[in-house]
């Protein structure tokens, strides 16, 4: 039997769906390499706006078309949704089921094998079928508590866990044994992890718990302590709790990849007061000043909504102002998109469609223009590059990224798949580099 997983969203959802992978790899199901030889379509959904909701009413008549020639055919929805998304699409699904349960699934398709209590407690017991053998995505927490006005996130994924230091540490510390040189810790929030770790000290006529609170500037201490040679990131962070204890920590850290995601949404101070952000543009940009002044090779990502809710011209035009001083290497401008059950969604979705188009085109202008100016610095320097993949098309053409996480494009006739290696910047352009191995 074979399967295929259709992931949508973030990467939080790909991490989902590589523990998907492995629960149907524990009942000897094989990943199919095209959707055509499937007996089990698994559909990992995002809620986050209506779009990607849409595209998935538009395989309906495709999934029939493949039911009709397989008619073993299951097709099973998941993910990170909302409940009025999962019950309208209940019609053209077999099942739905939880992501939290996902360990339920063998039963769910009629298997016979015991569930196993611990991962259905918990799915981050599941040990994922990592899709590369070089970089992983590691979870440390999940949900959220911030109820930013328009996002499902709240609602999808539940609030704020936080899962045990322990148990990160020793996922990450296995990761790192099987040859794992590149680790991205996983969270809608990371920067408000928290968790607690209980030391145990056996002194001779008596036991005591001391139990030590680990926060998320501990764990990254406690991280970039492991023994070996690899590196790590993490998204994404909430500009509130960006403290100035995490910001001066970060340049200590020597495993730690010069590389932040800081979803501003707007660049209008009334906007984010109406998104329920809790920062102001002073002080983001305070934190961008600040974490450039301590890491001047940072390299810098950020989210934009266009078209809130009563998003007028001079609130858009802060948000253009914002992104030509800042000078963003990425940026990922979205649409709004009204979502059930948020606060946004009782006010008047009053932007038109095309008006959010023009804003979106204008910001990926800029973003454009930044991000090859930002490029541009790199050329002719030397810089350490870590190799995670090979082109399949291309003949002796592998990618890499740099310690600031720029992508790299090198050639070379030797596999260099998994290796550190120096190269010089040969060219630059808006999102990529191409390197001369040294
Ligand atoms: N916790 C994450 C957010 C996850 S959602 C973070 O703060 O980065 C990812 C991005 O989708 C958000 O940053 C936002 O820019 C965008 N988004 C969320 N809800 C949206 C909506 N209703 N319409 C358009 N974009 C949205
Ligand atoms: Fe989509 Fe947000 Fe869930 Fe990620 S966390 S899958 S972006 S709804
Ligand atoms: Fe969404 Fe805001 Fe949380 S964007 S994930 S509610 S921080």
């Amino acid at each position: 039997m074979k399967y295929y997983i259709i992931t949508y969203g973030c990467q939080m959802n790909k991490s989902d769906s590589e523990r998907i992978a492995s629960i149907l790899e524990k009942i000897k199901y094989q990943p199919a390499q095209k959707i055509e030889e499937a007996d089990l379509i698994i559909v990992n959904a995002c809620s986050v706006r209506q779009s990607a909701i849409d595209r998935i009413y538009g395989q309906n008549k495709y999934f029939n078309k493949l039911k009709n020639r397989n008619a073993k055919l299951k097709i099973i929805l998941t993910g990170c949704l909302l409940n009025k998304d999962k019950e309208e699409m209940s019609k053209i699904f077999d099942f739905i089921i939880d992501i939290k349960e996902i360990a339920k699934l063998p039963q769910l398709i009629g298997r016979k094998v015991k569930l196993d209590k611990n991962l259905l407690e918990n799915y981050f017991h599941i040990e994922p079928k990592y899709s590369s053998k070089i970089e992983a995505y590691v979870p440390i927490m999940t949900g959220c508590n911030n109820y930013c006005a328009y996002c499902v996130v709240p609602y999808t994924r539940g609030p704020e866990i936080s899962r045990p230091a322990q148990e990160i540490i020793k996922e990450i510390k296995n990761l790192i044994k099987n040859g794992y040189k590149k680790i991205t810790l996983l969270g809608q929030n990371v920067n408000s992890y928290k968790s607690e770790i209980q030391n145990r000290n056996k002194a001779k006529f008596y036991k005591f718990t001391k139990v030590k609170k680990v926060d998320f500037t501990e764990l990254i201490k406690m991280i970039n302590a492991l023994y070996g040679k690899f590196w790590f990131s993490f998204i994404t962070n909430h500009p509130k709790d960006m403290s100035e204890r995490l910001i001066k920590t970060l340049p200590h850290l020597d495993k730690f990849c010069h590389y932040l995601h800081l979803p501003v949404q707007s660049g209008s101070n009334t906007i984010l007061k109406r998104m329920n952000r809790h920062y102001t543009i002073t002080s983001y940009k305070k934190i961008i000043k600040r974490l450039r002044q301590l890491l001047p090779d940072l390299n810098l990502s950020t989210d934009i909504i266009v078209g809130f809710p009563g998003e007028n011209e001079k609130q858009f035009l802060a948000t253009k102002k914002l992104m030509e001083e800042i000078k963003f290497d990425m940026a990922y401008i979205a649409c709004y998109s009204p979502r059930p059950q948020t606060t946004a969604f009782k006010l008047n979705d009053n932007i038109p469609y095309e008006e959010k188009q023009r804003r979106k085109k204008i910001l990926n202008k800029i973003l454009a223009k930044t991000a090859l100016e930002n490029n541009k610095k790199y050329l002719a320097k030397e810089m350490e590059v870590l190799v995670t993949n090979k082109d399949p098309k291309k003949k002796n053409v592998f990618y890499g990224e740099t310690k600031n996480c720029k992508k790299v494009a090198i050639s070379s006739r030797k596999n260099l798949i998994g290796k550190f290696i120096k190269v010089k910047i040969i060219s630059a352009e808006t999102w990529g580099l191409k390197g001369e191995i040294l």
